[in-house]
């Protein structure tokens, strides 16, 4: 029997890289893994209790589609006191960003319409973009430190171009979008009429001075702007599948009938368990990821790998382009002749490049950087 015929944008994309390089590294006996952006601390125990108590007290029913009451007005409490001023009518609680960028892009987009993505990028982006029948526009920032130049950006810019997807800080390079980069986005959105979607999933994880939110330093654009936050990386609940978008309410209305449509709502006894968590200080994640942060750097200099240095996430990409390989031939022969794990960079659509994951336990980063440091030693890089 021929096969049944399926969505053909979807079909042409491969699986997530991310996911097949851990699988690699599964099969590997010992291998330390640097692939995924998935923290290693537990959730912590005042939010995990909370979800006891909202099952002892019977919240299993349908929740209000948008999110329960108290967690929109504690989200609404929270982004005010991070600079951004939404209402509760102007929120929706998602299952993780994930479902935030699904719901807003399908809520977006006529097929053929463009969606322009700074690379390199989280791969989602593409999946969502293709699978929604819209053209993915990927603009190449390797060349100037990850940064975004208003010139780059008008040159791909088409009377077809709908939105753009911002990452600060970013995966998979760690890098904070500079005021500049903010501002050549802006006005060229204001120029050209398209919409901002800002992945600000990693805005809690920052360790440098100087870092900006786009919709905090351009409220003039909010009505044209779309913020996605998640539960997943500063309380390590990536397991939860917890996220929330603000927007105006032209924008929002759309994207609250995909929502309503892809997922209903969130699971009703979470939700009060969220309110705990915006309430829960994590500076002492934060410091932790602070320090492996300085020892990747430190440790990445003594092997002689140019990186830009990440000032937030927990992500590094230092270039390997000078070992006359693929990033995939680097990451496969990295695992297979030194038992550590990192993601080529073609996974995340640029060459030369490679990301490591340090939301790892002290001993596997310490273990993952010196084998890292031996096998670019026996390429001809400096030896560790
Ligand atoms: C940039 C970025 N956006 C979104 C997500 C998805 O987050 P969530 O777990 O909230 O769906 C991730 C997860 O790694 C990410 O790195």
């Amino acid at each position: 029997m021929p096969a049944c015929q399926t969505n053909t944008d979807l079909a042409r994309l491969a699986t997530s890289g991310i996911r097949r390089f851990t699988a690699l590294a599964n099969q590997t006996p010992g291998c330390v893994k640097l692939t995924l952006g998935e923290p290693e601390f537990d959730t912590p125990e005042p939010i995990r209790e909370a979800v006891a108590e909202s099952l002892s007290r019977g919240l299993t029913h349908y929740p209000p589609n948008n999110g329960r009451p108290e967690l929109l007005s504690a989200l609404s409490a929270y982004m005010r006191g991070h600079g951004l001023s939404y209402d509760v009518d102007e929120l929706i609680v998602t299952c993780g960003a994930t479902e935030a960028l699904s719901a807003s892009l399908l809520a977006l987009l006529n097929p053929g319409d463009e969606v322009i993505v700074p690379v390199p990028a989280f791969g989602l982006y593409e999946t969502i973009v293709r699978a929604a029948h819209g053209t993915y526009v990927p603009l190449d920032t390797s060349e100037y430190g990850f940064q975004i130049r208003e010139e780059e950006l008008e040159s791909v810019i088409t009377p077809r171009t709908r939105a753009i997807i911002i990452t600060s800080p970013n995966n998979p390079t760690g890098c904070i979008y500079t005021p500049e980069t903010l501002d050549a986005v802006a006005n060229c959105a204001v120029r050209h009429g398209f919409c901002v979607i800002c992945d600000d999933v990693y805005n809690r994880l920052v360790y440098d001075a100087g870092y900006e939110r786009f919709a905090v330093r351009h409220p003039e654009l909010r009505e044209r702007t779309i913020v996605v936050d998640s539960f997943s990386k500063p309380w390590a609940m990536t397991g939860w599948r917890l996220g929330w978008l603000a927007a105006a309410p032209s924008l929002k209305s759309q994207v609250e009938k995909m929502h309503q449509y892809l997922v209903s709502s969130v699971p009703a006894f979470l939700q009060d368990a969220a309110v705990v968590a915006l309430g829960l200080g994590i500076d002492e994640m934060v410091d932790t990821y602070k320090t492996r942060r300085d020892l990747v750097c430190s440790r990445l200099d003594a092997m002689g790998l140019s990186f830009n240095s990440p000032g937030g996430a927990f992500y590094s990409f230092p270039r390997i382009d000078s070992f006359g390989m693929s990033s995939e031939e680097f990451c496969e022969r990295a695992i297979r002749e030194a038992g550590v794990a990192l993601v080529p960079g073609s996974c995340f659509g640029v060459e030369g490049f490679a990301r490591l994951s340090y939301c790892v336990s002290d001993s596997d980063l310490e273990t993952g950087l010196e084998r890292l440091g031996e096998f670019t030693g026996s390429l001809g890089g400096v030896s560790f």
